[in-house]
């Protein structure tokens, strides 16, 4: 299969529905509409969304079914940047290719557009009413709030703060690194397969492998930071050594960061050796991740 036309094509999907969801721009106050809209569409992989409806489809579900949900992942994700790029938090003035919600916005807008992307995202998910079993539903919700809140996202931004200018361990580090960006990775794999009716050996597979791959995702973000490339990842670079975070190049130098990437990125590939070809998608978006360079 061919991942980078699945990805496109996904995404493609992805937007036109978050344009479908989202609190139209002249809706009052319009300011507030036009600063969500701004960062949910300045850009963005879409990665979390993509991996609800590969997920769906890994256990035979479909993706018109979950793409509220899809869309909601991504509100949720976008609602983390906005806030986590903010003065007292990471400080950054560019996200997605464009000035920073807070540099365009203000701070207070800024903060406002990500509390009412958060909360919207809930309101979204109700909309998967109809097509699947409100008791799946009410199991999305649940795990969303989890995964964002302060035992997933939000605990992990809380250590990543607390972090800064520290020295930790090896387990602490892991434990940021699954909180702050893993959390949402899970829930939204665990999210496409619970709306599908995945059975609980497929949602225990997924969810191993929604695990390797967040980890990865975050000890490539780490590593872009170093190596990357301001203008294909649309962010600054060096903001980590400047904000003294704690990260895997500074905890275990590059390449065995690298390694340790690899080895995630594996073990997420090997979570799937029981479901079949429906589960290529899966495979191939944790094979592209591993060699990103955006
Ligand atoms: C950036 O996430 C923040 C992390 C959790 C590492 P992405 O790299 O998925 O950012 P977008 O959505 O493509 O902008
Ligand atoms: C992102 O971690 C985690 C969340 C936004 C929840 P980073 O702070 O490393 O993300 P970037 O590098 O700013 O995208
Ligand atoms: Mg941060
Ligand atoms: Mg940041
Ligand atoms: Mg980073």
């Amino acid at each position: 299969m061919d991942v980078k036309e699945y990805l496109k094509a996904k995404k493609e999907i992805v937007e036109k529905a978050l344009d479908l969801y989202l609190p139209g721009e002249d809706a009052e106050p319009k300011i507030i509409h036009e600063a969500m809209r701004y960062s949910v569409f300045a850009g963005g992989k879409r990665i979390r969304p993509i991996l609800v409806i590969a997920s769906a489809e890994a256990v035979g579900g479909n993706e018109e079914t979950v793409l509220p949900a899809a869309c909601a992942l991504e509100m949720i994700h976008t609602y983390s940047l906005i806030h986590d790029d903010l003065p007292a938090m990471d400080n950054d003035d560019y996200r997605r290719g464009k000035p920073t919600n807070h540099k365009v916005f203000g701070e207070a807008m800024a903060i406002l557009a990500g509390d009412a992307l958060l909360t919207h995202a809930f309101g979204v998910i109700t909309r998967c009413s109809g097509k699947v079993d409100d008791s799946s539903i009410m199991m999305v919700l649940r795990e969303l709030s989890e995964a964002a809140g302060s035992m997933g996202m939000v605990g992990g931004q809380v250590m990543d703060i607390l972090s800064e200018g520290k020295e930790i361990n090896g387990e602490e580090l892991q434990f940021i690194h699954r909180h702050k960006t893993g959390c949402l990775f899970r829930a939204s794999i665990r999210t496409g397969a619970i709306l599908s009716g995945a059975n609980h050996e497929k949602l225990a597979a997924l969810t191993a492998y929604a695990e390797h791959l967040g980890l990865a995702f975050q000890i490539i973000d780490d590593i872009l930071d170093v190596t990357g490339n301001e203008k294909k990842l649309g962010k600054k670079t060096g903001s980590d050594i400047k904000k003294q975070k704690a990260t895997y190049p500074a905890l275990y130098g590059l390449e065995k960061s690298r390694e340790l990437a690899k080895k995630e990125i594996e073990s997420a590939v090997e979570s799937l050796k029981g479901l079949g070809a429906a589960a290529d998608p899966l495979r191939g978006i944790a094979l592209y991740l591993g060699k990103r360079d955006s």
